[in-house]
């Protein structure tokens, strides 16, 4: 059976972006034909600094994120990273295969470190052999994630095509990366050309999952815009990122399409635009923000869940590192 295996970071409140690009899909393909593995990636958040404290709720709230999103943990494996330790085990053999080139072209890396790359951590520069190792400890062949992943789903291919040629197996598979629909690349509401992301200065770039309605009806009516009206086709969308970024949002949100959000709107002014789109997210975000409270009421509840996952999640990956381990060479006695 296909495996998918995702995971986010804990670092900071999850965004619309998160939602979109990410958790959104992840629910729709829980199913009786796919095994579904979702992960609170807290080692990764930690390639830069977190505030101990912090991160531990950080990692609670996600996980509230992901169950008020709908992930149900009956029918995937939920839990985070640093309960099962055979992901840093494997990542330490994938340091081992990857080479310090493949590094080098990672354009998050490069993003992240910007001019101050001596300063940074080693784990940051080694972050998407862990990443390889997430993946791969699990067999997964499809991984849902928002475009600024690909590179990363993209040298775990590498990798693993690299481990099975080096040793002589076919052992790892050779994992696709899903990045489908409108909510691929949601960008930031005061600037249509860079990403929407839990980092940005301002906090009027992004709407943040537990924001409450009058901040999101607010955050989308001061969103900027164009002085045009909405198209009447989608190519009419090119050279315009802000709008682009608008009619994405209320596609993806609808499970619509932008040719049809388009269908619906063109030719219509943003002052009527906006409020429908405020309207439409609002509807959809609120019950999964107050579940989201709701859940973070009881955080020995969520503990309970993430313990049993981290359970489950150990009986796939224990088998996997242990044949790693031995095709290797590392001796066990
Ligand atoms: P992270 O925590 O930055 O983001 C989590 C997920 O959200 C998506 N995303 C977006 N999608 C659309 N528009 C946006 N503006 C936006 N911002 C974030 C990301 O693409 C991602 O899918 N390295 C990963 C975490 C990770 C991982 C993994 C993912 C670690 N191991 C194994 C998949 C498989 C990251 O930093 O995600």
């Amino acid at each position: 059976t296909p495996r998918v295996f995702s995971g986010i970071k804990p670092s900071g409140g999850l965004t619309l972006g998160n939602y979109l690009g990410a958790i959104k899909r992840w629910v729709g393909m829980q199913s009786d034909d796919m095994e579904t593995v979702f992960c609170m990636v807290d080692l990764h958040a930690i390639t830069v600094w977190q505030d101990p404290a912090e991160l531990k709720n950080a990692t609670r709230e996600l996980a509230a994120g992901y169950l008020a999103s709908g992930i149900d943990p009956e029918k995937s494996v939920l839990f985070n990273q640093s309960q099962v330790p055979e992901h840093a085990q494997l990542a330490w053999i994938f340091n081992c295969v990857a080479r310090v080139g493949w590094m080098n072209r990672m354009t998050q890396f490069k993003d992240k470190a910007g001019k101050n790359a001596e300063k940074v951590s080693l784990g940051l520069y080694a972050y998407p052999s862990l990443m390889a190792a997430d993946i791969l400890l699990y067999h997964a062949t499809h991984v849902p994630v928002g475009e600024d992943q690909k590179q990363h789903v993209e040298l775990t291919r590498d990798i693993a095509a690299k481990f099975n040629n080096d040793y002589k197996v076919d052992f790892f598979p050779i994992t696709e990366p899903v990045i489908e629909g409108p909510g691929m690349r949601v960008m930031n509401l005061r600037d249509g050309t860079k990403k929407m992301s839990k980092s940005g200065v301002s906090d009027m770039e992004r709407i943040n999952m537990l924001d409450d309605a009058d901040t999101i009806a607010k955050k989308f009516k001061k969103a900027k815009s164009d002085a045009e009206p909405l198209p009447e086709t989608v190519e009419g969308l090119v050279g315009r990122p802000e709008a682009k970024n608008l009619v994405d949002i209320y596609a993806s949100l609808s499970d619509a399409t932008p040719q049809q959000v388009i269908a619906e709107y063109s030719g219509a002014q943003w002052g009527k635009f906006k409020p429908a789109l405020a309207d439409l997210a609002v509807t959809k975000l609120s019950p999964i923000s107050d579940e989201m409270k709701r859940l973070m009421d009881d955080p020995a509840e969520i503990d309970r869940k993430l313990a049993r996952g981290a359970q489950r999640a150990r009986e796939i990956a224990t088998p996997i590192l242990d044949r790693t381990y031995d095709i290797v060479g590392l001796l066990r006695s």
